[in-house]
Parts: C-alpha cells; sequence; structure tokens
C-alpha cells in the first residue's frame, strides 16, 4: 500500500526572466497495470497561464521522460538571474517503504534536471550521499547546492573549488560490466566464484561494484579495505570475507614484488618461473625494488611483460 504513494513534496515555483511563471512538481507517477512500479514522469513542469478576462490557469507544459525517481523531495529551482534554470531534486532512491537505518539504508540521488528541456543534466554518484529522510531537498546559495543528509555535502556548481565540482554532462555509470575484463587464465576454482557471488551481493548495498574495483590493491590492501567495509556495516561471514578477497586479489589484485613470494610473482604478473625467481634474488642483493624502471631491468626479466601489467605491480603493501 506504502509504496503506491504518489507524491509528499511540494511543488516550486520559479519566473523567468522574461516573466514567464512556472511550476516544477516531483513525484512518483505509477504504471496503471502494477500500482507500486514508478514510471516516467516523475518531474513536470506546469505553466501559469494568464489571459486577460479569464482566470489564471495551470497547464502542463512539459515532462520528465528520461528519469524514473523512486520517492522525490520538493524540486529547488537556480537560476542566472531568471535563465539557465536548474532544477534539483534529491531522490531517496528507494520506494516509501524503505528503512532508513542499517546497511540496507537508501542512498539517495541528487539530480540536476535543465528546466527547459527537462533532461537530467547531471547526478551525484551511486553511494555518495549518506541516507537521508524522507522527501528531503537540497537548499541552494550563491552557486552552492547544499545536501543535509546523515552529513552536510555541498557541491559547487562550474566552481574551480575541490571536488566534486560537478561536471558539465553526466559522469559515466560505472558498474560491473564495465569493470575491466579478467586478465588472467578463464578457469576460475571455487572461491572467486564464490568471492563474485559475494561482491555481486554484499557490495552493492552501499555503492556499485566500480567503487569497489576502480583501484587495484595487494592482498594485504584487500584485507584491509574489505575490513574497513565490514567496520561500514557490510555483512559478510567470515568465509566470505576470505572468498571476496581471493576474487579482489585475482581480477583486481597488484603483486608487491618486494614481499610476494616467486610463485606469487609468477602467478600475479604472468612471468615465467625463472623470472619470477629473478626478481626475488635481485631484490635479495639489492634490498627493496623501488621504481618500474629498477624492476624492468632486473636482468633475465622481460621489461615488456612488465609493462603490460604496469597496473598490477605494487613495490610495497
Ligand atoms: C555499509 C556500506 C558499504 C558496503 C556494504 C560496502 N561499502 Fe565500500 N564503501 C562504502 C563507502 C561509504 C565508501 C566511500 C564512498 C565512495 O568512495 O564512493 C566505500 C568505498 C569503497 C572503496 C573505494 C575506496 C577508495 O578509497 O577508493 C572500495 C574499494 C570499496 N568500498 C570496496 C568495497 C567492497 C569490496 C565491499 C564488499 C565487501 C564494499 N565496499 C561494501 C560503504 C560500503
Amino acid at each position: 500500500m506504502l509504496d503506491r504513494a504518489k507524491n509528499r513534496g511540494t511543488p516550486a515555483f520559479f519566473r523567468d526572466a522574461v516573466g514567464e511563471e512556472y511550476l516544477f512538481y516531483s513525484g512518483t507517477s505509477k504504471n496503471p497495470e502494477d500500482t507500486e512500479v514508478s514510471v516516467a514522469p516523475s518531474l513536470v513542469r506546469l505553466k501559469l497561464v494568464r489571459s486577460a478576462g479569464a482566470h489564471p490557469y495551470l497547464r502542463v507544459d512539459g515532462r520528465a521522460m528520461d528519469v524514473v525517481w523512486q520517492n522525490p523531495g520538493p524540486p529547488v529551482i537556480s537560476s542566472d538571474g531568471g535563465k539557465d534554470a536548474i532544477v534539483w531534486v534529491l531522490d531517496e532512491n528507494a520506494a516509501r517503504s524503505a528503512i532508513l537505518t542499517g546497511p540496507r539504508a537508501p542512498q539517495p540521488v541528487l539530480y540536476a534536471i535543465d528546466a527547459k528541456t527537462l533532461n537530467v543534466l547531471w547526478k551525484s554518484g551511486s553511494g555518495f550521499l549518506q541516507a537521508s529522510g524522507k522527501y528531503n531537498s537540497p537548499t541552494i546559495a550563491d552557486g552552492t547546492v547544499y545536501v543535509g543528509t546523515d552529513r552536510i555535502v555541498a557541491f559547487g556548481i562550474g566552481g574551480s573549488n575541490e571536488e566534486p565540482a560537478i561536471p558539465r554532462s553526466q559522469s559515466p555509470a560505472v558498474d560491473f560490466a564495465a569493470a575491466p575484463p579478467p586478465t588472467e587464465s578463464k578457469s576460475v576454482g571455487p572461491p572467486e566464484v564464490n568471492g563474485k557471488a559475494v561482491l555481486q551481493r554484499a557490495c552493492v548495498q552501499c555503492h556499485e561494484i566500480g567503487v569497489a574495483t576502480r583501484t587495484r590493491y595487494t592482498e594485504a590492501g584487500w584485507r584491509r579495505m574489505v575490513d574497513t567495509m565490514v567496520e561500514r556495516g557490510a555483512v559478510l561471514s567470515e568465509p566470505e570475507i576470505a572468498d571476496v578477497i581471493a576474487y579482489l586479489t585475482k581480477y583486481y589484485g597488484k603483486t608487491d614484488v618486494n614481499k610476494a613470494t616467486a610463485a606469487q610473482i609468477e602467478k600475479g604478473l604472468g612471468l615465467t618461473e625463472q623470472e619470477a625467481r629473478a626478481i626475488v634474488s635481485y631484490r635479495e642483493q639489492n634490498g627493496d625494488i623501488k621504481s618500474m624502471k629498477q624492476l624492468k631491468s632486473v636482468p633475465g626479466v622481460s621489461p615488456e611483460k612488465i609493462q603490460a601489467k604496469v597496473a598490477a605491480v605494487a613495490f610495497h603493501e
């Protein structure tokens, strides 16, 4: 029942530079076949039509058709003296019945919509904003958009301040399909298979998989990272932790050429057993290897093979 709710927000009024008056209204239109399913438009523009001798009335003047919100708050409009207006909406990004605490708490998303075309100009990255109340909305002052969730985040419009500045176009969505394909052999053993399933279940509750896999880490680095995520609220059993670390180390791993065993170097960097041993004996004689250049100069090691694996090389944990 709860998830059939269509709107709990208030419309926003906007008068443009030439004096035209509009209302912007956000909500969740529902599929008539199944009234719990949200469909576009989630934002409409109404024009206040005033004609001499008649009462003013509102006419639907535009619909945002390229976005479906799950539970948006009221729109807020920014403009440059009535020009280049942007409609800002914070979508709770979950059904109305969603619980706002715990690891599955909704992750709201802030949208910037072109007031004229009603196209999405930009949206905040998945998992960027913390859990928020329902029907929350941003506040805007002097070109800065403030969003108060469990912490306050300020977004600068085209400013030169530090991140996150709002990019001109929507940032590309990173998802698992876009993640680099496995570079190792195709045969996947059970820990990797389990680990992938764990990643797809437990690591997407707060952010996209792309956030988890955007940087490579050594096995120790992944262990620390997964520990951090568990502290943050990721729900994982001990065997699941081991599996996900094994998977991430295999496909998104780095090899610490100063600590790894010859067997690990061989596997991690795709070298021959002989080449891996050459690296180990080199570091035993010369101390830690400090740079790619030095690594490539190790006698008996193919610099081309090292270059091919540059992203997977680490000089410390
Ligand atoms: C309870 C919420 C939550 C869960 C579940 C979760 N993460 Fe995260 N993770 C975060 C937050 C918050 C950030 C920081 C926001 C960001 O970088 O987008 C983050 C960021 C990351 C980063 C980027 C860190 C960096 O500095 O670049 C990695 C890697 C990561 N998570 C891995 C994982 C893995 C692997 C799992 C599953 C085992 C996981 N996360 C599950 C909350 C979570």
